[in-house]
């Protein structure tokens, strides 16, 4: 990924070159240029802003050194169209799946605005030259766009594959899955006569999983309730057994569904994708079904079914636009909790590259089950019942 910061506080970037994104650098990751927009001046003052058309307070940077900035850069030229980020209280909010979301772009040119913002036509000439987007720390005014533009790079390029060291922590902490981190302890285990929460001593992996998501969700509850309305609303869902009517849209789901499947194990041979009506009708002839609808729609299923004491689950999936909050763990929960009462253990398959499946499945308690059969580029994951 290439980085390039247009500013007139270069300086004020330094961090850049420290740390992680230092160590990126070294990595060949990451190309990163800061560069100070007075270069594109003209005049002896390095003029940068100038009072607004219509009046009113401040000042606003002028058009013509950005322009020459995007020229110098050639954006717009060659192949791979640039992102180019505007710094703006205005803007997007920076959230984690915005930060997903650049972390797949090959280039990302940060224009960084001072006093009351950029002349209006250089976002718009910039939208001719690639793709622009308007981004925001939040709902408060800083001094200008550098440090917006620091925290967004920090948030992205340690999406970057191979950058972090342990890629389990990206996908168990905060935000990643639609919640705020639980608390974590480390040793000593008794510090000012403070204990560690006794569950997270025991070993029990299974518990310790169930701990944690019961701790994230209360967090989640008292200091962010704007997440857990979206992230904990199963109640709201409503998930009810699926009739044989829901068979044109829950192969509809399906197909939405393993498509991104299909993407992230890199293969289309996965049965799902194949199936005719008549296939979703015999399945659910043959399995216990559950759909979830919002607003009508349905945007969710789940299915089991008894194999002895093996309570099988299967086809669990949540629409693509309604994913990361918490519909996929409610229609699990809710699929245990209806298994066949001779159930010992809960089992299911899942495609051994799909990430996003070996979060949910392993902060509900499963575990990879190797020494368990399973069709080529899937993995068996198991869950004894408690
Ligand atoms: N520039 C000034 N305030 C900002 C904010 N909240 N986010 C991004 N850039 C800014």
């Amino acid at each position: 990924m290439r980085l390039d910061y247009l500013t007139i506080f270069p300086d004020y970037l330094d961090p850049l070159q420290l740390s992680l994104p230092g160590k990126a650098i070294e990595k060949g990751l990451l190309e990163l240029h800061v560069h100070d927009l007075r270069q594109w001046t003209h005049d002896r003052h390095h003029t940068v802003d100038d009072t607004p058309y219509g009046g009113g307070a401040g000042m606003v940077m002028k058009p013509e050194p950005f322009g020459e900035a995007f020229e110098a850069l050639a954006l717009g030229e060659g192949e791979g169209e640039a992102t180019i980020l505007f710094t703006t209280p205005s803007g997007e909010p920076l959230t984690q799946s915005l930060a997903r979301e650049l972390s797949t772009r090959e280039r990302l040119v940060f224009a960084c605005g001072r006093y009351e913002g950029i002349d209006q036509r250089v976002l718009d000439h910039a939208g001719t030259l690639g793709e622009v987007r308007e981004i925001s720390l939040g709902d408060y005014v800083l001094n200008g766009g550098e440090v917006a533009a620091l925290a967004i790079t920090e948030a992205v390029v340690r999406l970057l594959p191979g950058f972090m060291g342990n890629a389990a922590s990206l996908v168990e902490e905060s935000h990643e899955d639609g919640l705020l981190e639980y608390p974590v302890y480390t040793k000593p285990a008794t510090w000012r006569d403070r204990e560690v929460p006794a569950v997270l001593l025991s070993g029990d992996h299974g518990r310790i999983a169930a701990w944690r998501h019961e701790q994230a969700l209360r967090r989640t509850a008292e200091r962010r309730p704007d997440l857990i309305h979206a992230s904990q609303g199963a109640s709201e869902w409503e998930i009810v057994p699926a009739v044989r009517a829901d068979a044109p849209e829950l192969l509809t789901l399906q197909l939405a569904c393993w498509v991104q499947e299909a993407l992230d194990n890199d293969t289309l041979d996965i049965p799902a994708l194949h199936e005719s009506l008549d296939d979703v009708l015999a399945h659910l002839e043959a399995w216990d079904v559950y759909v979830v609808r919002a607003a009508g729609r349905l945007v969710g299923s789940v299915s089991g079914h008894a194999e002895g004491d093996l309570w099988s689950i299967g086809r669990l999936m949540v629409a693509p636009d309604q994913q990361g909050r918490g519909m996929g763990r409610a229609l699990l929960a809710h699929i245990e909790s209806v298994a066949a009462p001779a159930t010992t253990t809960y089992g299911l398959f899942t495609g051994e590259r799909s990430a996003r499946n070996h979060r949910i499945y392993k902060k509900a308690g499963y575990r990879l089950r190797g020494d368990l059969a399973a069709a080529p580029g899937a993995v068996t994951l198991t869950k004894r019942r408690r």
